[in-house]
């Protein structure tokens, strides 16, 4: 298939995901930046989940990076999914990650609360983080995941490499984007 109709394809299947999502549970994405409230909670879920990433992670570096991202033109920003009121989990775009530094910007950081996951929500931020790198006018994002590459292979996303953070295996992958 062209690569013009594999990115359609993809892009109609994140809507796809993302429009079920919605119907399921009144799903909203916001910026962060709109919700300030939420952050010390989403430090603690980012902390208590990818703290292990770098042993100089603490609570409050998580309330830093997320500080800085509250913004919502420029790198970094960070989207929030909410039913009502209620925070069930985020996804950051960032300039740089842990590892090679020669890529940006990243898809960072996606996270939803337990009682919330199988339903979308994550999809339906990854969708959002790419709709808002590709406003800004990148033409390729990047991710690294241990452990949900089928989960971001279903949104169309490609396996550049197999890679290693201190012990931990990686993947690499990254997505073209429409504009
Ligand atoms: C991974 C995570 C974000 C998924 O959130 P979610 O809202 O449950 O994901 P979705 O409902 O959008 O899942 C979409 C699809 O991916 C699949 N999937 C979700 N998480 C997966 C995983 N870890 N591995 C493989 N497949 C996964 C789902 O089964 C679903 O498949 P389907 O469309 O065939 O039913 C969530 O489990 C989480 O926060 N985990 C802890 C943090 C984490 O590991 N983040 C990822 C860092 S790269």
């Amino acid at each position: 298939m062209a690569m013009e109709a594999r990115i359609a394809n993809s892009i109609r299947r994140s809507a796809a995901v993302a429009q079920q999502a919605d119907e399921d549970c009144r799903l909203r994405i916001e910026y962060l930046a709109d919700h300030v409230s939420h952050l010390p909670r989403l430090a603690e879920w980012h902390f208590a989940e990818f703290g292990y990433l770098n042993p100089s992670n603490s609570f409050e570096r998580y309330v830093e990076r997320l500080t800085a991202a509250l913004q919502k033109s420029d790198l970094p920003t960070a989207f929030i999914a909410l039913d009502d009121d209620s925070l069930l989990g985020s996804a950051s775009l960032v300039r740089q990650t842990i590892t090679h530094p020669q890529l940006s910007p990243w898809l960072s950081s996606v996270y939803v609360d337990l009682p919330h996951r199988g339903r979308g929500v994550a999809s339906a931020l990854v969708g959002r983080v790419e709709r808002a790198a590709a406003e800004m006018g990148f033409d390729r994002i990047h991710l690294f995941t241990p452990s949900s590459e089928k989960l971001y292979a279903g949104l169309g996303w490609e396996l550049m490499e197999y890679s290693h953070h201190h012990q931990l295996k990686i993947a690499i992958m990254s997505k073209a984007l429409a504009r």
